[in-house]
């Protein structure tokens, strides 16, 4: 069913909140613990639905996945060669992370399978994986155009290559060093711009045979891979709203607890920082082998900058979040080299013009990026063409300008965020559901 929200002028943010757990570590965390030999306990697991549709996968795979508490799943490991064969197609929901990791790890079994995905799934590029898979020995039919579904067909003997990736892709890299884990020697990947890399130093913790530095990393096949408990830190692109909308709304004070700070990840704060915003790093510390702290926001004037295109793929998520706070700025904001953008759960940069400009903001959209002048929002009707990003930034937007906004289909939400709506309420914004008549 259709979802939509009524969202307008909020109050100034203050409190501390928690935001729910990394969506790319909790997808790897099931990943790994199902494939590693013995019992992991993951903690801070994202009980958001593209991570509950990668342990469902898992399931089918013949994984038990107890999930005794909220957040907590209790993964036993079936070994690198324990997976068994499923007996439907697997549905990976609306992650592209989970497809394309997937398509990796199951590249290297002995059975068949098949990858769905939803509507938005269903149109995103997957040569970038497959390509790479099939210089490796992997045998993936994808339709015509590239797209989903993914028959994956078993039985292939996979050779560890040196691939150096087009295209700077953290999902692109792991399906490669998934596959890797199954190869005969090792496996190189080179990226053009170093992506997060959670699943190096996960492999790692599982005891693989990894070595790694930012833009490249190494894994040798066959390993052992021991249990190993994760226990997750709160997802920066969560946060990354509630920085914003505390970066814009006058008399704001807020703080969030524990934010995952991985450097690869935490772009957007050195751009809101370049914009003038007063976020201060307190109490840096390590959980889980990942760099946490707790970031306090307070509000402040901002103006517009040339995004340093050095920074893209550190927020390669936070755009839709810094069209946002770019639409609240004084002056020009550009963004460029973000053409990956397009490619996303939805096309973000005409997503996110078209529902700036219908709120009045003047953009100027271009192939890899946008320039957007900062101005006095007002209300309208907008859509988030079911993308969870668009979605909460056009509701962050939507507490700075004068009139009501209603922003279209926006279940997807429940993706990566659940409880949004709540936990933004309690902070100061003003947002509320409603289900459509029509
Ligand atoms: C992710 C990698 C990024 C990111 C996505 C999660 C991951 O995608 O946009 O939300 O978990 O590896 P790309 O690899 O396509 O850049």
């Amino acid at each position: 069913m259709s979802l939509d929200w009524i969202a307008s002028q909020g109050g100034p943010l203050r409190g501390r909140i928690r935001v729910p757990g990394d969506k790319s570590i909790s997808h790897r965390a099931v990943m790994f613990a199902a494939i590693a030999e013995g019992t992991s306990r993951i903690t801070g697991f994202l009980e958001g639905e593209d991570t509950r549709a990668t342990a469902r996968v898992f399931g089918q795979l013949g994984v038990r996945i107890e999930a005794r508490a909220p957040s907590e799943r209790i993964v036993h490991g079936v070994g690198l060669d324990g997976l068994r064969a499923p007996d439907a197609p697997l549905d990976c929901g609306n992650a592209g992370t989970g497809m394309r990791l997937l398509a990796g790890l199951l590249a290297g079994q002995k059975f068949d399978s098949v990858l769905v995905g939803d509507e938005s799934l269903s149109k995103r590029p997957m040569r970038r994986v497959t390509d790479p898979l099939a210089r490796m020995g992997a045998r993936i039919d994808a339709t015509g155009d590239g797209l989903p579904p993914l028959h994956v067909h078993g039985g292939a003997v996979l050779r560890g290559i040196d691939y150096a990736s087009p295209v700077a892709s953290a999902q692109v890299k792991s399906a490669v060093l998934l596959a890797g884990l199954y190869g005969d020697g090792r496996t190189r990947v080179v990226e053009p711009h170093p992506t997060r890399d959670y699943s190096e130093r996960m492999l790692r913790a599982f005891g693989a045979e990894i070595e790694f530095a930012p833009g490249e990393a190494v894994v040798a096949g066959r390993p052992r891979l021991r249990a190993t408990d994760v226990d997750v830190p709160a997802d920066f692109s969560s946060a990354a709203f509630f920085i914003v909308a505390a970066a814009t709304a006058p008399g704001s004070d807020l703080l969030i607890e524990a934010v995952g700070m991985n450097p690869r990840r935490t772009g957007l704060l050195e751009a809101l920082r370049l914009m003038g915003a007063d976020i201060a790093i307190e109490s840096p510390r390590e959980q889980g082998g990942e760099p946490v702290a707790d970031l306090r926001v307070r509000a402040s004037r901002l103006r517009g900058i040339d995004v340093p295109v050095a920074l893209v793929p550190d927020m390669i998520d936070e755009f839709p979040a810094l069209f946002a706070a770019a639409a609240c700025a004084d002056g020009l904001t550009t963004v460029s080299g973000a053409a990956e953008l397009r490619v996303k759960e939805s096309d973000r940069i005409a997503a996110m013009a078209a529902g700036l400009r219908t709120l009045g903001i003047v953009v100027d959209e271009r192939p890899d990026g946008a320039m957007i002048e900062g101005g006095q929002a007002r209300g309208g009707d907008v859509d988030s063409l079911g993308d969870h990003r668009i979605a909460m930034s056009l509701a962050v937007l939507a507490q700075r300008a004068s009139g009501e906004v209603r922003v279209r289909d926006v279940a997807n939400v429940a993706t990566s965020f659940p409880g949004f709506v709540e936990l933004a309420g309690d902070a100061g914004l003003r947002i509320a559901p409603v289900i459509p008549t029509a």
